[in-house]
């Protein structure tokens, strides 16, 4: 059959194609420059770790600056580093600047040197000596800013990632955020992430898991009386490292078990005991240790705490093999008292925790772990130890916990720490 041949279209309605194509290519080519742009704009960054020191001349070392947990060494690491925090935020490096922390405070002379670590984020392709001559550039104006006054000359080091890591996990009391001086603080969910809670330990009876504990140094855990009552001697027991207690990071033998020898099982006053390990562990990322508080902290009712630990998740139920962490409140020993409560069995070496309503709180295997608590440089400190409580999860009857400043004195004189 004869069909006629479809005659060539009149450049007029070729027009509209040639349009759109133009159009779709012009957009395309623009999508795509933007999209570089924003590549290197915001993609293209790398974190850079630097190391200093600040001779501090107008302040005294004192015994106080020992230890991250006393009142003096939070307010002057604190100073030092919003002074440091102002001089970038005014600086031409504000933008690049992202967070400071003051890593140990030691004595030189009469006065005080802090160490010192800052991070910052630049393009990658930022040459690292002019980003170290620029930074030293703002901190050699530091000498004449604020109320302390900082010796002139301070030397940068760059660390790497690395670098920084090893130097944040010696010091007590560091979870991810802050060894990688990150902005943002998340603690999201029930299950813990490996490294979130790099303290806790998993005590072990013939290798299965009994009790919890948190590292306080590279020997020493702390734990509770009560877990050893039955199991005095040290050569059953293990403590092992990491999330899951099936498959641990590490597993270390416990050379002695010191429970407090006024430990009562009727009362459960002082339930508190230290476990030295047989050999001292490495710190790292996943394991490290959690500040000890000062025996003269404040446990302020309603903060926010958290327990962590491998105990059932129901009363009766059977310990899991992941750890699981909890956020719980602070609650006076008033109340905890009350007699819709535990009606006077709280004692004052005690310490109430878990939430109004119930729901949140240890368990059954979580005993001698910790209950800790985030200070405003976000470090975290150990001020409880899961001591006891009626079932769990219930209303009005919360988690009850050592706390831990009341036996300052004891652990100092057990493990010298
Ligand atoms: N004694 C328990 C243990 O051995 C801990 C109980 C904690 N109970 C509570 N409701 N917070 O693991």
């Amino acid at each position: 059959m004869y069909r006629p041949r479809p005659m060539l279209s009149p450049p007029r309605s070729f027009t509209p194609f040639a349009v759109a194509f133009v159009v779709i290519i012009t957009v395309g080519l623009l999508a795509m420059m933007a999209g570089l742009l924003i590549h290197f704009l915001a993609f293209d960054k790398k974190a850079y770790f630097y190391h200093s020191n600040f001779h501090i001349l107008n302040v005294e070392y004192t015994e106080a600056l020992n230890s991250p947990a006393t009142h003096e060494y939070r307010t002057l690491s604190e100073r030092i580093e919003a002074m440091i925090t102002d001089a970038f935020r005014g600086s031409n490096l504000k933008s690049e600047f992202i967070r400071t922390h003051v890593v140990k405070l030691r004595k030189e002379g009469s006065g005080v040197v802090a160490d010192v670590v800052m991070k910052f984020r630049s393009s990658k392709r930022n040459n690292r000596k002019v980003m170290k001559t620029r930074i030293q550039s703002v901190l050699r104006r530091l000498s004449s800013s604020g109320n302390l006054e900082i010796a002139p000359s301070n030397e940068i080091t760059s660390l790497t990632d690395q670098d920084t890591e090893n130097v944040l996990t010696q010091e007590c009391g560091a979870r991810p955020d802050l060894i990688t001086l990150s902005e943002e603080r998340i603690i999201g969910g029930k299950q813990a992430e490996p490294g979130d809670w790099p303290w806790q330990v998993s005590l072990q009876l013939n290798n299965v898991h009994h009790c919890g504990g948190a590292l306080i140094s590279n020997t020493w855990v702390l734990s509770a009386a009560h877990c050893f009552r039955s199991y005095p001697n040290p050569q059953y027991w293990t403590a092992t490292f990491g999330v899951s207690t099936v498959s641990p990071r590490l597993r270390v033998r416990v050379r002695a078990i010191l429970a407090h020898d006024g430990y009562s099982s009727v009362t459960r006053d002082n339930d508190i005991a230290v476990v030295q390990l047989d050999r001292p562990v490495a710190f790292s990322r996943n394991i490290h240790r959690v500040c000890l508080p000062a025996a003269t902290q404040s446990i302020v009712p309603d903060s926010v705490a958290y327990v962590t630990g491998w105990g059932s998740l129901t009363y009766g139920g059977n310990a899991v093999t992941n750890l699981e962490q909890g956020e719980v409140r602070i609650i006076s020993s008033e109340e905890c008292n009350m007699p819709a409560g535990y009606g006077g069995s709280v004692l004052p070496g005690m310490l109430c925790a878990g939430m109004r309503s119930g729901a949140v709180d240890a368990c059954q295997g979580d005993s001698g772990g910790p209950l800790v608590q985030e200070d405003t440089r976000r470090l975290w400190f150990v001020v409880g130890i899961v001591s006891w409580g009626y079932q769990c999860g219930l209303p009005n009857k919360p988690g009850v916990y050592t706390q831990v400043t009341a036996y300052r004195n004891w652990i100092k004189q057990q493990t010298g720490i």
